[in-house]
């Protein structure tokens, strides 16, 4: 047991260090988990994260897609989930099949596959993309027509600034919808001055309302360039964390308290611990998937 924090994160920082692991955590985490970070970041970040390091153990605060992408990457590594019921719903609204059966329909167009997919997915497209670099990767592919799956939203916002057909899925942030266009409209009025920035899952309403449209890496680093002093948030509240630490002199306002994603909350530092104490809960992807959904992972990251 151990009386306070404190305590906790001497132990999960002196086993981090016997088990020669590392702490990767993403920016919607509890607030108490990036603390300890060795890197916080969004999808893409943390993936070339997970592609370059040398420690052992990868200990992934984040959902069960961006562990395996950590395992796609990095086989000979031990990737640890801290809760394995951290899912995304997202992820979970295709699968294999269902991708197959649309590249039937349409066998001319490539598929790309957001990150926030199942291994299985990934191994049936062609490329994946994150929200950072969705954009660059539609550019990136040969064909005039693309497939995109699974969030209809970054589907949207990407084909807006691509001069491309795309064949779209059906699928959604459960999280992201949460934020509606008067939420925007009433921080606006609250705080004339702010800079609004919302992610891409959010809806085309809410984007069209906003003046920048960008990943969770795409907002702090706007945040840290910007001379605006006031930002409202639309996106994930775990965001608000790292942005005002490392923008003290900056306010920021959440467009929506009710954006709380549950599954990334499930992990704290409890679970950390226990993750390094029993490395238990390990992530791994049987090597034949791994070895397909590896190439369109790879292609993603060799896209500049
Ligand atoms: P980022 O790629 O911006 O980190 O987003 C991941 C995600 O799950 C957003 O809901
Ligand atoms: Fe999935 Fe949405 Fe949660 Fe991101 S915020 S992990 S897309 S459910």
């Amino acid at each position: 047991m151990y009386s306070d924090d404190a305590g906790l994160i001497e132990e999960i920082m002196r086993l981090k260090e016997k088990r020669k692991a590392i702490l990767l955590v993403h920016n919607y985490q509890l607030g108490e988990v990036q603390d300890i970070a060795d890197y916080t970041g969004d999808s893409l970040e943390l993936s070339r994260i997970a592609s370059q390091t040398d420690s052992r153990v990868i200990v992934f605060c984040g959902v069960h897609f961006m562990a395996e992408t950590a395992s796609i990457l990095c086989p000979d590594k031990t990737v640890l989930l801290p809760d394995i019921n951290a899912g995304c719903p997202m992820a979970d609204m295709i699968n294999a099949g269902g991708l197959r059966a649309l590249m039937k329909e349409y066998p001319n167009a490539p598929a790309i596959a957001y990150v926030n997919t199942s291994a299985e997915v990934k191994a049936e497209a062609f490329i994946c993309c994150t929200s950072t670099n969705a954009v660059r990767v539609a550019e990136s592919v040969d064909s005039p027509e693309v497939i995109f799956v699974p969030d209809k939203y970054l589907a949207h916002y990407t084909s807006s600034c691509v001069k491309k057909k795309f064949i779209i899925w059906d699928g959604y942030c459960p999280t992201h919808i949460k934020i509606i266009p008067e939420d925007i409209l009433r921080e606006r009025a609250l705080h004339p001055q702010a800079e609004v920035m919302v992610h891409p899952e959010c809806t085309p309403a809410v984007a069209a309302l906003a003046d920048r449209v960008v990943s969770t890496g795409g907002m702090c680093k706007f945040a840290k360039e910007s001379s605006a002093k006031e930002f409202i948030i639309g996106t994930e509240i775990g965001m608000l964390h790292r942005l005002r630490k490392e923008n003290p002199d900056k306010k920021f306002y959440p467009a929506s308290e009710l954006a709380i994603c549950p599954n990334m909350k499930r992990i704290n530092l409890e679970k950390v611990l226990w993750s390094l104490q029993d490395m238990k809960n390990e992530i791994k992807v049987p090597e034949e998937i791994r070895l397909k959904a590896k190439s369109s992972v790879d292609r993603m990251l060799a896209v500049k």
